[in-house]
């Protein structure tokens, strides 16, 4: 397995900011169209800043990884330098190529996370 597998595995069993946000600014709910699964993300922000990130709902390793190293880059970030990420970035922080079908799951946050910064 390479090491990249094992962060991915790592971050699948034990997730980053999984969990809910008292008070939120925003929240989502989106599905992954082509397999049901789901993902809810929150936010808090001061200043344009995320001071708080969570995550939760079910899903694969792809999509449960990509939440946790997402929600965990974005804290302390601004909302201008988050809008700017794109699927190299999540491919990037994956470390791993994704074929068509799993790139939507690493794409599931990224998405949740740019509807909350409109
Ligand atoms: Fe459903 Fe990956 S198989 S999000």
């Amino acid at each position: 397995m390479s090491i990249y597998q094992e962060i991915i595995l790592e971050h699948y069993r034990h997730p980053k900011n999984y969990g809910e946000i008292k008070n939120p600014t925003k929240k989502i709910k989106l599905t992954n169209p082509l397999c049901g699964d789901r993902i809810e993300m929150m936010i808090k922000l001061v200043d344009n800043i995320i001071v708080e990130i969570k995550f939760q709902g079910q899903g694969c390793a792809i999509s449960q990884a990509a939440s946790s190293l997402l929600t965990d880059y974005a804290k302390g970030k601004s909302k201008e330098k988050l809008k700017k990420l794109d699927r190299e970035f999540m491919i990037k922080l994956l470390g791993i190529d994704l074929g068509p079908n799993r790139i939507k799951c690493a794409l599931l946050p990224l998405e949740a996370l740019k509807k909350l910064l409109i």
